[in-house]
Order: structure tokens, then C-alpha cells, then sequence
């Protein structure tokens, strides 16, 4: 029996399903499981989504039926792999409206693309001594950490852009870092630990008005609404799979085509190469330049999957529904006393890191999560933003768009037993 990419996959016609969470529920084993004996209420969705049966599908098919290595071999399987690869990064080239696949670089993940540019950059000399590169107080560790390693080779600077009580970046102070010696904004979508939504389309026109290029850390956007990289005129754009739908160890870099070419290859191996003498080798085109060795090949096929899944909605109706629990929740966890929102900017995606008077966010966490209630707790790997609010540790629930009004109550009656464990 021939098994194809079409086993594993939804089907497409069924485009815009209508939105009903409870069947969109049913799509996503793991949220029918008890945790402590109490169904699990997963609110821990800026760390890692879940998957919905038909990524987890795929992957069991690729290593059931479909398993070889990718562009190597010219047997049927080998074939039949490469081509449910390659269909995965067109599908994420249409998700993102990528001008060609070849500017799709499948990677490990936001972390691992934002290095890539980093080393990549530096050895380019795109960035010398003496330049200087902005960043936000809010970008996550793996948006701060590259370009410090970059920085100890090079003596380039990093300048930060502030951020406001609400948890807003300082528009005025970005334009005021901008000069002649900027060569590179790096800039979080949106904030993992404050759920800020940040202006990204006039970051960039003000960092191309100066002939600046832009990447942005896409990890905490795409899942939550479209993106559109030829629209945004971003320069290069990353993100997870994992936070997508899709599997771990396995995301985009996408760069416009005029940068990745000025750029050198990363790492150095099979697949990426034209000729190889002792003398010298030529390297292939992109997207290979840029993908040395045998890739998380279930990894991309998944994440095509969770993209294909993800396109039967309306970005609009998951908008309107993580919307409508980030206000719902909002509402009710402010008449809890002594609990106070860290990140309060007029445009929040579905994340609230909050505090509690005289309760460490780790016992919060805990106490909580007797009750089935996962949330995450600590510094969210964005240390600079806790310095900023005085705190080193916050508790956080990010909402999908599978979540309901019904675990928000969970979770709220989870809080008041905390509080009242701490009272009495
Ligand atoms: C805003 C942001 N950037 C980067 C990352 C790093 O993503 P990954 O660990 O998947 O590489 C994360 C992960 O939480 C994130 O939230």
C-alpha cells in the first residue's frame, strides 16, 4: 500500500471552520487527561502548545510508513520523504506569505535562528567594531544572549529601547537611539512575560527610513495572529514550531532573499554544499546553504501539518476568542486582593504575569497545580524584565485558543485557595 502526504493531513477544502471549542478541544488528546486527579487545565501556552491529533499523526506515519532520509537518495521512500518536507516549507512560505520558499531556512527554533543571524552577521561583516545593534528591556534571553556573544568578538553595542510601567516600548527613545552607527534592530512580536503586543510595522518603517535592517522574534506571534512577512517588510522574521502546534526542535528563519545571499552558510556539512575539494568548496543555494546535515525531517513535516490544521480557522475567530478569556480572566483575577498584573500594555496578547502580595509566584504555581492548573513561574528567561518591575520572579498564564471561560473559573478558585492557605 502507497501512503502519501494526504494520510496524515486535514483536509483543505474545509477551510474556516466554524469555531466551536469544545469540538476543537476534542482535536487535542492531552486536554482530556487528569493531572492530580482533576482534568488539566493547561495554561501554559507561551512555553509549549499542544498538539492536535492529526500533527501527532504525521509523526507516527513518517516513522511507520515514510521514514528515509531527504534529498539523498532516489528510492521511492527517500523521494516520498523529500517530498513531504518540501511541501512543508511551502506550506509555511504561504503561511507567512514568504516571497519564495527558498527564503524558508527550517531550523531548531527561534533560538537557534536568531544565533544563526548572529554568527552569520558577524562573519559577513555586516556588523564591525564599533556598530551598534538595538534590542527592547523586553526581548527574551534568546534575543540578548547571541548578540552579547556576537558583542565579545566584535565591539559591537547593544542599545536597549526602555519599556513603560504598562509594559510599552519607548517609541520616542527607540527613534532617539537610531544613528548613524545602527546597523541591526532585533525586536520581540510580543512579549512572552508581559503579553505586550508591540507596534512591529513602525518599528521597522522607522528603522528603514535610516536604512536599517530589521529581524523580528516572531515565537509569541504566529500562533496568535497572521502574519504576513512581505506586508510587515521585515528583514528577517523567527519563530518555534513548537508554540505553533507543531512539534519541539524544529523552526523558521525567514530572511528576505537579498540578505541571506550576503550571507555565509552557518554550519558546515552534507546537504549544503555544491562541490567539496580539499581546496575549496562551493555552497548550494538557498535554502540548502543554510541547512548543513540530516534535519528534524518528522519535525518539518509536523510542523507543515500543524500549519495546514491551523489554516482551517479564522485568525480572526482564535483572535477574538483568546481576546475575550484574556479580558474575562483579566477582569476576575483583578478583584483578587493583593494580586497585581505585571504588563499592562493597551494591546496584550493572551498572557498575564502576575504577583501576589506576600506569596512567592513558585508556591502559587504549586499549590495550584494540585488542582490540575499548569502555569508557569520564574523569570520566563526575560531576566532584564524583572529587573525592571524590581522582582525576580512572576507567575504567568498564557491562553490558546482550545482554552474556555469555564478553566479560567477553574483557575480563579484556584488563586482565592492559595490566598486563603497564605491567610490563614
Ligand atoms: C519571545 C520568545 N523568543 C524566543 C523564545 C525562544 O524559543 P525557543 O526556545 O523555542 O527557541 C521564546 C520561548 O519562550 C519566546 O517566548
Amino acid at each position: 500500500m502507497e501512503l502519501t502526504y494526504e494520510h496524515t493531513a486535514v483536509t483543505e477544502e474545509k477551510r474556516f471552520r466554524e469555531f466551536d471549542v469544545e469540538k476543537i478541544r476534542e482535536d487535542f488528546p492531552i486536554l482530556k487527561r487528569m493531572v492530580n486527579d482533576k482534568p488539566l487545565v493547561y495554561f501554559d501556552n507561551a512555553a509549549t502548545t499542544q498538539k492536535p491529533n492529526v500533527v501527532i499523526d504525521s509523526i507516527t506515519n513518517y516513522y511507520t510508513y515514510e521514514n528515509a532520509n531527504i534529498h539523498r537518495g532516489l528510492h521511492f521512500l527517500s523521494e516520498v520523504a523529500t517530498e513531504l518536507y518540501e511541501t512543508a516549507r511551502l506550506k509555511i512560505k504561504e503561511f507567512i506569505n514568504a516571497m519564495s520558499a527558498s527564503e524558508v531556512i527550517l531550523t531548531k527554533g527561534t533560538t537557534e535562528g536568531i544565533n544563526l543571524l548572529a554568527n552569520t552577521m558577524c562573519r559577513a561583516d555586516m556588523l564591525k567594531d564599533g556598530d551598534e545593534i538595538i534590542v527592547s528591556q523586553m526581548e527574551h534571553h534568546a534575543n540578548i544572549v547571541p548578540w552579547q556573544l556576537l558583542c565579545e568578538r566584535k565591539k559591537v553595542k547593544l542599545r536597549v529601547i526602555p519599556i513603560s510601567d504598562e509594559g510599552e516600548l519607548d517609541m520616542e527613545a527607540y527613534k532617539n537611539l537610531i544613528n548613524e552607527k545602527t546597523k541591526l534592530v532585533s525586536i520581540v512580536h510580543t512579549s512572552n512575560a508581559l503579553g505586550t503586543i508591540n507596534p512591529v510595522k513602525e518599528i521597522i518603517d522607522i528603522a528603514h527610513s535610516a536604512g536599517i535592517p530589521v529581524i523580528i522574534d516572531g515565537a509569541q506571534a504566529v500562533a496568535h495572529q497572521k502574519i504576513d512577512v512581505q506586508e510587515l517588510d521585515c528583514d528577517f522574521f523567527v519563530f518555534s514550531g513548537h508554540k505553533l502546534f507543531g512539534p519541539t526542535g524544529i523552526g523558521v528563519l525567514y530572511g528576505k532573499t537579498e540578505y541571506l545571499d550576503k550571507l555565509p552558510p552557518y554550519q558546515g556539512g552534507g546537504d549544503m554544499i555544491r562541490t567539496v575539494t580539499f581546496e575549496k568548496t562551493t555552497f548550494d543555494d538557498l535554502p540548502n546553504k543554510f541547512e548543513a546535515g540530516t534535519p528534524n525531517i518528522a519535525g518539518g513535516i509536523g510542523l507543515g501539518v500543524a500549519i495546514k490544521y491551523l489554516n482551517t480557522f479564522n485568525f480572526a475567530d482564535i483572535s477574538s476568542h483568546e481576546h475575550m478569556l484574556l479580558e474575562y480572566a483579566t477582569e476576575k483575577m483583578l478583584e483578587i486582593p493583593g494580586l497585581r498584573i505585571i504588563g499592562n500594555a493597551a494591546i496584550k496578547s493572551s498572557v498575564i504575569s502576575f504577583i501576589i502580595d506576600g506569596i512567592h509566584p513558585y508556591d502559587i504555581g504549586t499549590i495550584i497545580d494540585t488542582d490540575g492548573v499548569a502555569i508557569r513561574t520564574g523569570h520566563h528567561c526575560t531576566q532584564p524584565i524583572m529587573q525592571r518591575y524590581n522582582l525576580t520572579a512572576t507567575a504567568r498564564a498564557s491562553f490558546a485558543f482550545y482554552n474556555t471561560k469555564d478553566e479560567v473559573d477553574i483557575f480563579i478558585k484556584a488563586l482565592y485557595k492559595v490566598i486563603k492557605m497564605f491567610s490563614s
